[in-house]
């Protein structure tokens, strides 16, 4: 089932994943002919339950995209006006986003050198009595192994959840990010391993805080008791998620055979390695993610999009969550995210490309790593 895209060397590598089909058709014809596609459709309980057997947690709770998971989840933890919620300053504007919706403040915290965990002194020293929540973010795909900032939240009485939007089927110390805290956050969009269109869940074991997400996306089911707003994911999409999350395995299985492809060809003691992460952790490469020495890196990039690979510095021109404008009052010194935001390279290797396209990309890599090394 791998291959599916026909390679075109005139074209940059499409980074844009579509599944084979899975038996979504079926499926959406049986919703069609049951009749309900709203949010109350039995698909729902059917797919928050595989979620859960998926990931092995006691709750999963489907929503309408990965910005309303994250969104319920801060507020069914207090998230309110004025609080403060810390955030890594890898942290893309949709990881932030929400905590405006919550009429919050993002304290944003540097991360460890060269690893996507927050700084655990950066989070002692900003954490204050207004800091209501942490978002860990596992970007790219890649563990972030927060356990030493999980240890001083804990003592503070801070909840930390998971910004795993990317990150489905990522390991840290051989548990599923997502489930390492209190509640983690997924998207289901296109680009997503596990794609719905638009969609999200939420993951958590605490029943209390699962009920509080339940009653807040579903319009407080209408009893008048509690606020909510309608989050809910609509019925043919559960469906669709249903048929695509049992090709989850073999998706995680293909990236990370074309992972290793490309990374075999890169020569021992040359410019680009794979961003570290420790024994026991695995990435789900939503992307294949490289580094270089700061000094090289500017050229790497130019080499790159030049070759139809653009990094994300260049492509999204992806930088420190405060370098945005809405962001820039949150402003503050973040050296080790500065460093890895400017010397990080994302590369597809999802399971549509095909073997000569990541032959492809394999040449372009060892080509590179050889000119750099000189
Ligand atoms: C890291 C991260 N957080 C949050 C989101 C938001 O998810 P959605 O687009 O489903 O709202 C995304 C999706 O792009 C993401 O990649």
């Amino acid at each position: 089932m791998t291959g599916n895209m026909v390679f075109d060397a005139t074209r940059p590598v499409d980074d844009r994943y579509s599944p084979p089909p899975l038996g979504e058709l079926e499926e959406l014809a049986a919703a069609l002919a049951e009749g309900r596609l709203s949010g109350g459709a039995p698909d729902l309980p059917h797919y928050e339950a595989e979620l859960a057997g998926w990931f092995g947690t006691r709750r999963a709770l489907a929503v309408n995209s990965g910005t309303s998971a994250l969104h319920a989840a801060l507020v069914a933890l207090d998230v309110h006006p004025g609080a403060e919620v810390l955030v890594p300053a890898t942290a893309p504007i949709v990881t932030a986003m929400p905590i405006l919706t919550c009429g919050a403040t993002p304290v944003i915290v540097d991360t460890t050198p060269g690893a996507l965990a927050m700084d655990p002194a950066d989070v002692q020293t900003k954490l204050t009595r207004r800091t209501k929540a942490a978002i860990s973010l596992p970007l790219w795909g890649y563990p972030a192994d927060d356990t030493a900032a999980a240890a001083i939240l804990a003592a503070a009485g801070v909840p930390l959840i998971e910004d795993a939007c990317q990150a489905h089927g990522t390991q840290v110390r051989g548990r599923y990010t997502g489930t390492l805290h209190r509640a983690g956050c997924f998207s289901t969009h296109d680009r997503k391993l596990l794609a719905t269109g638009e969609g999200g869940f939420i993951l958590t074991d605490d029943e209390e805080l699962a009920d509080r997400i339940d009653f807040y996306t579903h319009l407080g089911h209408l009893r008048g008791h509690v606020h909510g707003v309608n989050y809910k994911l609509a019925g043919p999409l559960a469906a669709i998620g249903r048929c695509r999350l049992r090709y989850l395995n073999t998706q995680l299985r293909i990236r990370r055979e074309h992972a290793h492809t490309l990374l075999a060809v890169l020569p021992a003691g040359g410019p680009l390695t794979e961003l570290p992460y420790g024994d026991g952790d695995q990435p789900n490469y939503y992307n294949l993610v490289l580094t270089a020495p700061p000094h090289q890196a500017p050229a790497i990039a130019a080499a790159l999009a030049n070759a139809g690979l653009p990094p994300d510095s260049r492509r999204y021109d992806y930088q420190p969550l405060y370098h945005r404008p809405i962001f820039t009052r949150q402003a503050t010194s973040c050296p080790n995210a500065e460093a890895l935001t400017a010397a990080t390279f994302q590369l597809p290797v999802h399971p549509a490309l095909s073997e000569a396209t990541i032959g492809w990309v394999a040449d372009r890599l060892r080509d590179l790593a050889e000119r750099q090394a000189t």
